[in-house]
Formats: structure tokens, C-alpha cells, sequence
């Protein structure tokens, strides 16, 4: 009896083993899966990729299908189109290409991608995370959209930075470095949120300090200027006074802490389908900012 009692608790054991290793795999996303959860939400290429119409809403059918023209005082660029047709997207480069395209900002043919796509934050992305970012590209329809080239008034540097060969997963056990890795490699929220000390370079003194002078869209369509707020914690200008949920409100609604909606700069479309765990990370790092007053 007793062993016979033993012999079910062993079954009993082996069973749970393998429904939590079954478990688990059913919860391994793969890559495509990782790639459409970030590209729809946190990372929004398409906030710069794809075309928005007269109310700032990206155009479903012409996802990534680019030509956004920004008039920024380093000159106008244009996104391009990073769909997969062959003649007018990308469609004929390689896996590895669009990675050193996404993190080293250099295309095929040596020529660098100018700003203001930010290649600064995205050298920092995991090798796993670029590659889901990749298998997303590569199944996304193609669109035939040819788009015109960008002017820069500035010269571009020579390179970015060495080139990125491994960049390990951050664990999202730790919350704060998570979400710093949300709000900077995958989000580029600092990219916005920080002013420049000069034009095109961040001021790192002041991360998330806004500021920002950026594009925003009127309602009828004209293109006019909105500041980026501040986000770190300081309570006069930041938002020490807001609460979890504010906080959270804005990022994926797009609604202000008095309740009135923000411009449609910051991709909250995109960030609606941001997950609850990682939104609590991008929290808890906000959170842990140093507080910084905003200047202008
Ligand atoms: C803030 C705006 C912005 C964001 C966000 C952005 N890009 Fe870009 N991207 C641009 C601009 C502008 C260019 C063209 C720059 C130039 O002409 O030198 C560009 C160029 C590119 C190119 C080169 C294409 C070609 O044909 O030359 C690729 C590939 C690319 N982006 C992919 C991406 C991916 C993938 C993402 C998301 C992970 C992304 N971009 C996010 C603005 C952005
Ligand atoms: C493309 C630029 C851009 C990006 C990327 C961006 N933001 Fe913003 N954000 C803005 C602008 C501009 C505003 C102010 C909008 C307004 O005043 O209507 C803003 C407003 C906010 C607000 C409201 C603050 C206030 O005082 O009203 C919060 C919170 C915020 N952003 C957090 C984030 C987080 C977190 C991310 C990354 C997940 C992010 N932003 C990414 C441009 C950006």
C-alpha cells in the first residue's frame, strides 16, 4: 500500500513536470510573435514609417510603406519604405542587413541612415529582440511606395559607434533595468523626453527632462510644433504628482493628468497594446529617474 502510494505520487510528480513543461512552451512566443508585439506597440517603427493621415493616425494600409517627411532644422528627411517589396522596400536585403541597418544605422551599399531614426538607442537592442523586430518586417505586406530622398543640412558622422555583435537579454525580473531597457533600446522614449545640447545630441545631464521641440499634427492638418513633457520624477514640472495609473493613462491613451488628450506625437496608438507587466516596468523606472527641472 505504501508503495503503491509512493509509486502515485511519483506519476503524480511527473505529470505536473510535464504540464509545466508544456506550459512553458505554450507561452514561448516566437520570433514573429515577439516581433508583432513589439513592433505594434513599444518600438512603433510606424510612428516614423508609416504615413499618418490629416489626423495623425497611421494608415493601416499603408503600414511601413514610409514617406513621413519631417522639416527639422538639420534638414528633411524622409522615412523610407522598409515593407518587403523588392523594388521600392527592402524586400531584397538580408536578415543580417536590416540588423546592421536597425543597430548600426548602415545600409547594404555603406551609406549611413541619418537622424532622426534612433539608431543611438537601438544599438543597445538584444540580438533576440532585433531578430523578432526582423521576422515582423519580413511578413508584413508589400507595398509598392516610392518615397523621395532625405536632405540633410548637416554632415552625417562617419559611423554610429563599432559594430554590435552581441547584445544579451536583459532580465525582466528586474524591473527598473527592464524598463529602462523599454523606455530607451526598444521605446526611444528618452530619444524625445531629453533636450538637446546641441542640435542632434542629446543632453544626458537632463534624460527625460523633455523640452523637446517636436512635430505634432493639428486636427486639420497642418503641421505645427509641440514640447515634449517632462517624465522624470521631479514633482513641479515631472510627474512626482501622478499617480501609477496616470502615468500608465498617458502612455497608452494618450490622456494628460487633468484628463485632456495629448498630441498624437508620442505613438500612443501603438503603446494601447503595450502589456500590463511591461508597463509596470516602464513605471518603476520612470519612477526611479533622477528628478530633473525642465529648462526652457
Ligand atoms: C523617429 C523616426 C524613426 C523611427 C522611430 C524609426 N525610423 Fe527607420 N528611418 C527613419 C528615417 C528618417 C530614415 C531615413 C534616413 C535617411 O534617409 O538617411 C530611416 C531609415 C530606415 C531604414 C533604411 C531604409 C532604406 O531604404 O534606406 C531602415 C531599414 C529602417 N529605417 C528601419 C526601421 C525600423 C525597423 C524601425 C523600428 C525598429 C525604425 N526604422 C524606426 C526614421 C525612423
Ligand atoms: C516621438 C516622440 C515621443 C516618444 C517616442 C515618446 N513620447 Fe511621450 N510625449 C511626447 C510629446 C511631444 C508629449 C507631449 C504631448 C502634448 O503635450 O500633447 C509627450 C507626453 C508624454 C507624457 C505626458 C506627460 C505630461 O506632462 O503631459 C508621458 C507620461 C509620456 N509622454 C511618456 C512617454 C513614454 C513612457 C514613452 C515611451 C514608451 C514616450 N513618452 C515616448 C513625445 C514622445
Amino acid at each position: 500500500m505504501v508503495l503503491q502510494l509512493k509509486g502515485l505520487l511519483a506519476a503524480l510528480a511527473v505529470t505536473a513536470a510535464a504540464l509545466i513543461i508544456v506550459g512553458s512552451r505554450a507561452h514561448a512566443e516566437t520570433p514573429l510573435e515577439r516581433g508583432t508585439y513589439l513592433v505594434r506597440g513599444i518600438v512603433a517603427c510606424g510612428n516614423c514609417h508609416t504615413p499618418k493621415d490629416a489626423a495623425g493616425k497611421a494608415r493601416a494600409d499603408l503600414e511601413l510603406a514610409g514617406g513621413r517627411e519631417f522639416d527639422l532644422p538639420i534638414g528633411k528627411p524622409i522615412a523610407p519604405n522598409i515593407t518587403p517589396d523588392l523594388e521600392t522596400g527592402i524586400g531584397t536585403w538580408t536578415d543580417a542587413q536590416i540588423i546592421t541597418a536597425i543597430r548600426e544605422g548602415k545600409r547594404p551599399d555603406g551609406t549611413l541612415i541619418g537622424p532622426p531614426m534612433p539608431i543611438g538607442f537601438y544599438r543597445e537592442m538584444s540580438d533576440r529582440d532585433v531578430e523578432a523586430i526582423v521576422a515582423y518586417l519580413r511578413a508584413v505586406k508589400p507595398v509598392s511606395h516610392k518615397v523621395g530622398k532625405s536632405v540633410y543640412n548637416i554632415p552625417l558622422p562617419s559611423a554610429y559607434g563599432p559594430p554590435v555583435t552581441k547584445v544579451a537579454e536583459i532580465p525582466r525580473d528586474d524591473k527598473v533595468a527592464y524598463g529602462a531597457y523599454l523606455a530607451g533600446p526598444l521605446g526611444h522614449c528618452l530619444e524625445c523626453h531629453t533636450p538637446f545640447v546641441s542640435p542632434g545630441v542629446l543632453d544626458l545631464s537632463k534624460i527625460g527632462a523633455g523640452g523637446r521641440e517636436l512635430e505634432a499634427f493639428s486636427p486639420d492638418g497642418e503641421s505645427a510644433i509641440v514640447i515634449s513633457a517632462n517624465i522624470t520624477p521631479d514633482r513641479e514640472n515631472g510627474l512626482g504628482l501622478w499617480s501609477d495609473d496616470e502615468i500608465k493613462r498617458a502612455i497608452m491613451r494618450g490622456e494628460a493628468k487633468d484628463g485632456h488628450e495629448l498630441v498624437r506625437t508620442m505613438a500612443f496608438d501603438w503603446y494601447a497594446h503595450i502589456s500590463e507587466t511591461d508597463l509596470d516596468s516602464i513605471v518603476s523606472y520612470l519612477r526611479s529617474m533622477k528628478a530633473v527641472a525642465t529648462t526652457k
